[in-house]
């Protein structure tokens, strides 16, 4: 395998709700079969909560800003030039110190497959998604749908584009909010924050159906962000949803931790469940084989 030279200019960056990265380094890249390389740069305030990777080492060099940086129950705070190894299977995590960006590099070995990173969980979930999404509610150009948690609105470009319907996409993160405009580009599309919707559903706005993906298990009121989709979705409307079937609630404490709260149940209980399903394995990251689940509901 020759080596390859990966030029600034064509590094192509995806948005995380902390900031962003740009891969330099994997097999679909360069062809490297034990190294996977990748530059993230963190908003101020931000960061990389707690979390593992199994079978992967990895190193996170520092090279602008200022981060405290955690290995398992150990924290230093590094700085451009400062670097921390972290073993496969240990808990850590990097929180952006001071008012600034911070930049660093993470260099990951060995490969274990790009099945698991957003951009290519998008490629092979995006589809599938969207049909059993269309499977679940009539969706016309007449429709609106909110988009909870919309993130970078992939869902609401991929519906918009498959359908000409109108979404309006809700999202906690004013940076994730941001980027979901540039990225879906529609006359069809807005992004709201949690408050602007409450006060759009109290002067009378209702949506016709409803999604929200990959949510609900990292919110930290699951019982306020569900009655706020009820509030806004018309009588009748479809809601669909698809979520980890263990809560993942991130701490800067602690790893990730489920709290115990039972989505599935929280919802069903307001409302009447249609459908239900787990993805095609064959679409699913094997480290999420078995957690995830879809549900379509029904609003009373
Ligand atoms: C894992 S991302 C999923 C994004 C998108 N649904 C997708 O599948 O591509 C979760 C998103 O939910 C947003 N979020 C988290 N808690 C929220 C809340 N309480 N209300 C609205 N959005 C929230 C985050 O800011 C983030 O953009």
């Amino acid at each position: 395998m020759p080596g390859k030279f990966v030029m600034g200019r064509d590094v192509v960056r995806e948005a995380a709700d902390w900031g962003s990265v740009g891969w330099l380094c994997r097999p679909s890249i360069t062809g490297a079969a034990n190294l996977a390389i990748v530059e993230a740069t963190f908003g101020p305030g931000k960061g990389h909560a707690f979390h593992k990777h199994p079978e992967q080492e990895e190193v996170i060099f520092i090279v602008a800003g200022e981060v405290e940086q955690w290995i398992g129950e150990d924290k230093r705070n590094l700085r451009p030039g400062d670097s921390a190894f972290i073993p496969a299977d240990v808990v850590h995590a990097t929180f952006v110190i001071g008012a600034g960006e911070a930049r660093i590099l993470a260099i990951f070995g060995p490969v274990v497959g790009e099945g698991s990173t957003t951009d290519e969980r998008w490629v092979s979930e995006t589809p599938w998604l969207a049909d059993e999404i269309s499977s679940s509610m009539s969706i016309s150009p007449d429709t609106i749908i909110i988009d909870y948690g919309c993130g970078i609105g992939r869902m609401a470009k991929e519906l918009i584009d498959r359908y000409g319907c109108r979404v309006v996409g809700v999202d906690i993160s004013d940076n994730m909010r941001a980027l979901a405009i540039d990225y879906v580009r529609s006359n069809r599309f807005m992004s709201v924050s949690p408050e602007m919707l409450d006060a759009l559903v109290e002067r009378g706005f209702r949506a016709d159906a409803g999604i929200s993906i990959w949510v609900l298990q990292h919110c930290l009121k699951p019982d306020d962000d569900i009655d706020r989709i009820q509030r806004t979705l018309k009588p009748g409307a479809d809601f669909f949803l698809l979520n980890n079937i263990y809560r993942a609630v991130p701490t800067r404490e602690k790893a990730w931790v489920n709290d115990g709260l039972d989505i599935k149940a929280m919802v069903g209980k307001r409302f009447a469940l249609q459908r239900e399903g787990i993805p095609p394995l064959e679409r699913t990251p094997k480290d999420l084989v078995n957690i995830i689940f879809w549900a379509a509901y029904r609003k009373a």
